[in-house]
């Protein structure tokens, strides 16, 4: 198997899908792996570095694509590189499938057998190469830097001889992976953090890391999913949600927003009135900005006032943290490429409960193992 590494562009990426350290490896297992020039320079490794570990380098995106058998990547190709695609070719990567139609479109009528990692299982066997998790992980942490850099005031407690500064009051919403992740970041910072969830199966994490689970009596049916994910609310139990949450909104100084549903919009949780009705020089970040944002009046990718508030909806922030990030990927996409490993040589096995449950395209068709994943999982 021939994997190629292409540099990536979208919302100013600087991560690398495979690291030298994982090429290395790849290579003693009898993968190789063909990198675009320049690919891992926005996450400091060097052309050097990737030929060291056994990679060939060569000096476009289009060599990549016609000598790979295998792509893998951190986002969705556009429709001009998905034109590069051939049939029989396999697409691995972060693709979010479900936000590009026509790509994908595209990439079944060439026959490209696509594998979407959003679309890996929440089982022990999969921990290794869940993506989501790594890159949510650093997404929270960093929403939390962002907002204390940001912020006008300190968030630790502090006594000083010119008087005591009480804590911030941070408030997080959506307490999966990137939520505890910004809950602990907060706490380390020294601000008191309360967090709310849907899923009730949180609260003792939450309260594990040293913030309070806020007591909102909704009374949700159901509030989870497949796979330990959260169910879309109706419309009408979204509203008394925002009235339950409206009062903890007023009185937070810092709020990180992180509530998402698989394949779906983001729920709306903040409205523009809850935004005025609280202090000014308050900040929200707002993690589920790429789909929709859980605050109605977030913009993607940018800052904005409102009465006083600042608003961010940062795009890709694991790309800001590119070192790491990488690495985490590139580990997470060495787990998965070990599964086309049989008896020592790559190949697709489609017995794999992993692989068809990723598999979004193969032979021209859409979602080709939707019946059996069904009955697996
Ligand atoms: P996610 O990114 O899909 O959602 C983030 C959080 O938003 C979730 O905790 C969800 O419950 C919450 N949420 C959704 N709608 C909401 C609403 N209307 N109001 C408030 N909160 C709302 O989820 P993530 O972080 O990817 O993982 C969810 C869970 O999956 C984890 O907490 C864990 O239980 C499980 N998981 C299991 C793994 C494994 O076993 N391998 C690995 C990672 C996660």
């Amino acid at each position: 198997m021939r994997v190629g590494i292409v540099r990536e562009h979208t919302h100013q990426e600087r991560r690398v899908a495979l690291t030298p350290e994982v090429i290395q490896r790849l290579r003693n297992r009898g993968y190789e792996v063909i990198v675009e020039r320049g690919a891992g320079e926005g996450a400091f490794y060097r052309d050097e570095d990737f030929q060291t570990a056994g990679a060939e380098v060569v000096s476009s995106a289009e060599e990549v694509y016609q000598r790979a058998d295998t792509i893998v990547r951190l986002h969705m190709p556009t429709e001009a590189e998905s034109a590069h695609f051939r049939s029989g070719q396999i697409l691995i990567g972060t693709l979010q499938a479900w936000r590009f139609p026509a790509q994908i479109e595209q990439l079944r009528t060439r026959r490209v057998t696509v594998f979407a990692l959003e679309r890996i299982p929440r089982i022990s066997r999969a921990q290794g190469m869940d993506v989501l998790s790594s890159m949510a992980s650093i997404a929270g942490y960093k929403a939390v830097i962002v907002a204390a850099e940001r912020f006008g005031r300190l968030l630790p407690m502090m006594v000083t001889a010119a008087g005591t500064v009480p804590p911030a009051l941070v408030l997080v919403i959506g307490a999966g992976v990137a939520g505890l992740q910004a809950i602990a970041t907060a706490r380390r910072l020294g601000a008191r953090v309360e967090a709310y969830d849907i899923r009730p199966a949180v609260k003792e994490q939450v309260e594990s890391l040293g913030a309070r689970f806020l007591p909102l009596t909704l009374e949700i049916d159901q509030a989870e999913q497949r796979g330990g994910y959260a169910r879309e609310l109706p419309e009408e139990i979204q509203r008394r949600q925002r009235e339950a949450l409206a009062s903890y909104v007023a009185r937070a100084d810092i709020i990180i927003t992180t509530a998402a549903v698989p394949e779906r919009p983001a729920p709306r949780l903040i409205t523009a009135a809850m935004v005025e009705q609280m202090t000014p020089g308050s900040l929200i970040i707002d993690l589920a900005a790429e789909t929709g944002g859980n605050c109605e009046l977030t913009l993607p990718g940018q800052w904005r006032e409102h009465h006083g508030v600042s608003i961010f909806g940062p795009i890709n922030l694991p790309a800001t943290v590119p070192l790491h990030a990488s690495s985490m990927f590139a580990r997470n996409i060495e787990q998965f490429l070990l599964l086309f490993l049989r008896n020592g040589r790559p190949a697709v096995h489609f017995d794999d409960e992993i692989l068809r449950q990723t598999c979004i395209a193969h032979e021209g068709h859409l979602y080709p193992f939707a019946e059996q994943v069904q009955s697996t999982v």
